[in-house]
């Protein structure tokens, strides 16, 4: 189905905010024309996403992360440095207008604090001799593609006995196979068994969706992958679109087959731009393989493609109906909930909206099957569940672990250092005391006090970080 073009305004402010360093009053004219919308619809798009300006930011647009990692690993001195070197401070652009200095929330990259993005390209592990020769390098004219860092995945732990779900060897379609011979209730049925629920923090069971999904009878539905992973402290779905694009790009097709959509889009954080061109290189595979386009796999009468649409720096899109907001091309505000996405989403099309996790889970659920899958885990909560972990640790960065681990458990495996307390799932988590560490990770309810409810973020303080640093950023619950 062609889509409507004001659905486009995001890639276009992309575009002129990349190439002229801002949006001119002469852009919004033009957009307005294009789109049919008044000067003042398109002001408030602009206006709303953080990434878009509307006075030139500087050739080299800086974002430094401010989160409460970066700020326990050195983001003072990372700031004052850059403000030195740069010769302007944070908030404005320097007299010759070759550096913009901005401050950023969590930029997805937690496990390698203090890191920046420099003209949306990632630079990790900041130090103040490394921020000297990043600087220098821009001042020569250096193009900040090549001297940007690959972050590294940190990979820290799989359950042993080569029983990781998500990590292990994929060959392309392999899920999708399956998934056709089990047919479209068939997948249903195993994702229900294997008890798959939203990895995106709410843990509503994935069948359920799908299912409400397929059973509307619109010919146009959508399959929406929701990478905006703006919880601050989370990256598994930065590692997983690094790592699993294939699987993360099969579980929209399952999707698809199994509710009847031809469309997927991923919105990929703004903060991700880094990632893009892996991701629509995954997608061309697919694409040349034959199982995206027209007859997916062979299957006669399956059309089924998949587009990326770029986010522009905002935590409220990672709210479902926010997020369908801004894949439309408007202001990410949350709608008024009459209607569910899956009755009613994007486009006021059927749409099912998945984290990156639960896609990437239900394509493996779908290649091993449930049973093999619920050999781990515990009652209530099978299979696994990946960590981002960093703060007060020898070993930041990604855990794959079995549902019901213990967080004193998960505490060694990552070395934790001095522990004190824990904030689990962001700042709209719960910060746990050292005290709680035979707390299982599981799925069940967090009211209930015994387990912890976990969208994927640990971010572990030892003493010294408790009250003004903690305090700064987060309402502490107890301690
Ligand atoms: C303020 C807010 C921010 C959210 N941010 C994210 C996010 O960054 N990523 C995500 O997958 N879900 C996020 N969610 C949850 C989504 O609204 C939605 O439940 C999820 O994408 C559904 O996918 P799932 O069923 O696979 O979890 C957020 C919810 C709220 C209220």
């Amino acid at each position: 189905m062609q889509e409507p073009l004001q659905t486009r305004m995001m890639d276009q402010l992309w575009d002129l905010q990349l190439s002229n360093g801002y949006i001119t009053d002469e852009d919004v004219i033009k957009l307005s024309r294009q789109f049919n919308l008044s000067e003042i619809e398109v002001e408030g798009v602009v206006s709303f996403y953080h990434f878009f300006h509307r006075k030139p930011t500087g050739k080299y647009t800086i974002y430094l992360n401010n989160s409460i990692v970066a700020d326990i690993k050195g983001f003072s001195r990372i700031k004052e440095t850059l403000e030195r070197e740069s010769g302007t401070t944070f908030g404005s652009v320097d007299r010759t207008g070759t550096f913009g200095l901005f401050l950023t929330p969590c930029i997805g990259l937690s496990d390698q604090e203090p890191s920046a993005l420099i003209n949306f390209y990632p630079f990790t592990n900041l130090n103040a001799i490394k921020i000297k020769d990043i600087i220098s390098s821009l001042k020569r004219g250096v193009d900040p593609e090549t001297i940007c860092d690959s972050p590294a995945d940190n990979i820290r732990y799989m359950p042993p006995g080569n029983k990781t779900v998500f990590f292990k060897e994929f060959a392309n379609g392999s899920a999708f196979a399956r998934a056709t011979t089990l047919g479209e209730d068939g997948v249903l049925e195993e994702l229900k068994k294997a008890e798959l629920a939203g990895r995106g923090g709410a843990y509503y069971p994935t069948w359920k969706k799908w299912s409400a999904a397929k059973s509307q009878p619109s010919a146009t539905k959508y399959v929406v992958c929701n990478a905006d992973e703006g919880e601050p402290g989370t990256f598994k779905d930065r590692v997983l679109i690094n790592t699993q694009a294939n699987t993360l790009i099969e579980g929209m097709i399952i999707c698809g087959y199994t509710i009847g959509a031809e469309n997927g889009i991923v919105y990929l954080r703004g903060e991700y731009r880094w990632l893009k061109n892996k991701l629509e290189a995954a997608i061309d595979e697919y694409k040349k393989a034959g199982l995206l386009g027209t007859d997916c796999g062979n299957i006669k009468g399956f059309n089924f493609d998949i587009r990326v649409q770029m986010g522009a720096g905002s935590y409220v899109c990672g709210e479902e109906t926010a997020l369908l907001e801004s894949l439309e091309g408007k202001r990410g505000e949350p709608r008024t909930k009459w209607f569910f996405p899956v009755e009613k989403g994007y486009l006021q099309h059927p749409t099912v909206i998945n984290n990156v996790e639960t896609f990437c889970a239900a394509a493996r659920i779908i290649e091993i099957g449930a049973d093999a899958y619920m050999s781990q885990g515990i009652p209530g909560s099978p299979g696994v569940k990946l960590l981002s972990v960093s703060g007060d640790c020898k070993l930041p960065g990604l855990y794959e672990i079995e549902w019901g681990m213990t967080v004193a458990e998960l505490l060694e495996l990552c070395e934790a250092e001095d522990p004190y307390y824990i904030q689990v799932s962001g700042p709209s988590g719960e910060c746990i005391s050292i005290k709680e560490k035979y707390r299982r990770i599981s799925m069940l309810d967090l009211l209930a006090r015994k387990d912890i409810r976990c969208g994927g973020s640990f971010m572990i303080f030892s003493k010294q970080r408790f009250g003004k640093s903690a305090a700064k950023f987060f309402r502490i619950l107890y301690v």
